[in-house]
């Protein structure tokens, strides 16, 4: 009988993908059955995130619930795997009676030996990190559905200062054009329509031995399938070159949405976020993406509170803002992680005033994300049909190339998931468009 393995993932896609690359692995041996739900499971595994402190104290609420799942089921074994088994290491055992297994990011081929060792007793801890590990022949168990992740690299030699993930997923290493290119081709075979390109940094993406970079590496995706959409994330501001904006142009199926985290507009603060440009720098992105895209939405990552940020400092944040005009931003009050450079700054932005800064970008990029929607209003746009929307079951929910969502009426059911349709947007708010079908 084999045994039944269930995985909780938190955090990013990377995370979303490691996931269903342990269940690839698993699925292989024979031994695991894949069950989607904590109930009666012999194993569950959390894939963990360390980002930020408020995403590990999200695990150990969770290890507290587990307790339940012990009581009822005995043998039942527990494991953290991902960015906070690497980071916390032994640290977990010490704090939680229930975890049994600790395995980071980099050592997911040898889950299928620790589970079956912890059911003898022995306590699993794997944490080794590797320069080459990219489970390039490993064959993700995906779930069936329009969208598919690829991760092309992983890791990151950035070192930000205020970035665990350096050290929880160690240095960059590429995965080779070819085995990239195999993969898509299942993945068109499966009907899948839209496919993203995963990795810390993709724009460091290398093939080191047919000298292939990520514009070139984009082109060959897109040109292989036209009928999907191809996306990408993340970038970093300073790897963004012009040829990747090129490439975007040439190619209909590659999607005009930029994910382009700028972190904070002072330059003062970016140095010390050792991020290696400056606002202006960023702007010049900006404007060579407006020369050559139409219809493009940009996001971004926006970090409020980091050590000694001033008034000044957070101001300057704003004022970037407003010359970007992002589409949609992701914001975060600064954590800070043991073991990265900025942790040895002072935290020294109270907590009332972090909270104010990012109640204010909150408010000021809702504001943003409503005009650039407004500016919608009017064009024509096409639309991949996803599902129904939450509120009424007449109206379905899909998504322009762009990243936004359109909602549009459904009303005969006349349109299924993954068709293509044309709508001319009639109305939006800062999060969503309405559309009318065009015929
Ligand atoms: N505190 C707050 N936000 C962080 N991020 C990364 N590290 C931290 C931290 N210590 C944010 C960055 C990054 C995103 C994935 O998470 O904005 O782009
Ligand atoms: Fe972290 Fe910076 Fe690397 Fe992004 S680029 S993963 S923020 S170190």
């Amino acid at each position: 009988m084999p045994k039944s393995v269930y995985i909780e993932t938190y955090g990013c896609q990377m995370n979303e993908y490691d996931s269903e690359i342990l269940k690839g692995i698993l699925a292989k041996t024979n031994n695991y059955s894949i069950i989607d739900t904590p109930d009666g499971a012999d194993f569950i595994l959390l894939n963990t995130c360390s980002v930020r402190d408020n995403a590990e104290v999200t695990i150990w609420n969770r290890l507290t619930q587990l307790k339940q799942y012990k009581k009822k089921k005995k043998n039942l074994q527990v494991g953290i795997i991902g960015c906070m088994a690497e980071r916390m290491r032994d640290e977990i055992f010490e704090k939680s009676d229930l975890v049994k297994m600790v395995i980071g990011p980099d050592e997911y081929r040898r889950v299928p030996e620790i589970l079956e060792n912890s059911l003898a007793g022995e306590i699993g801890i794997a944490v080794r990190l590797s320069r080459v590990e990219t489970y390039e022949d490993i064959e993700p168990l995906r779930t069936k559905g329009l969208s598919a992740w690829l991760a092309i690299m992983r890791g990151c030699n950035h070192f930000c200062t205020y970035c665990i993930v350096p050290y929880t997923r160690g240095r960059e290493r590429s995965r080779s054009v070819q085995s990239i290119l195999d993969e898509i081709s299942k993945l068109q075979d499966s009907g899948f329509r839209e496919l993203t390109l995963l990795g810390q940094n993709v724009n460091s993406y290398f093939d080191e031995t047919q000298k292939i970079d990520f514009p070139n590496l984009l082109r060959k995706v897109a040109k292989q399938a036209p009928e999907m959409r191809i996306r990408y994330v993340t970038s970093h501001p300073l790897d963004m070159s012009d040829d990747l904006i090129y490439s975007m142009a040439e190619f209909d199926n590659i999607c005009n949405y930029i994910h382009l985290p700028f972190q904070s507009g002072s330059n003062r603060i970016l140095d010390l976020m050792n991020r290696g440009y400056t606002s202006e720098h960023y702007l010049g992105r900006i404007q060579k993406i407006k020369e050559n895209l139409t219809d493009y939405a940009l996001s971004s990552d926006i970090i409020t509170g980091f050590p000694d940020e001033t008034e000044q400092d957070h101001q300057d944040t704003i004022e970037l803002m407003k010359a970007v005009q992002l589409d949609g931003a992701f914001m975060f009050k600064y954590s800070p992680r043991k073991g990265t450079k900025a942790y040895k700054l002072a935290d020294n932005v109270p907590e009332d005033i972090k909270k104010r800064r990012l109640n204010e970008i909150i408010t000021l990029q809702n504001s943003i994300s409503k005009s650039r929607n407004q500016l919608e209003i009017g064009k024509s746009l096409e639309v991949l049909v996803e599902k129904p929307s939450k509120k009424k079951a007449t109206e379905w929910m899909g998504k322009t190339k762009s990243n936004k969502v359109v909602i549009f009426d459904n009303l005969e059911n006349q349109f299924k998931e993954g068709d293509l349709v044309h709508t001319k947007i009639i109305r939006s708010n800062s999060a969503t468009l309405f559309g009318e079908i065009v015929k």
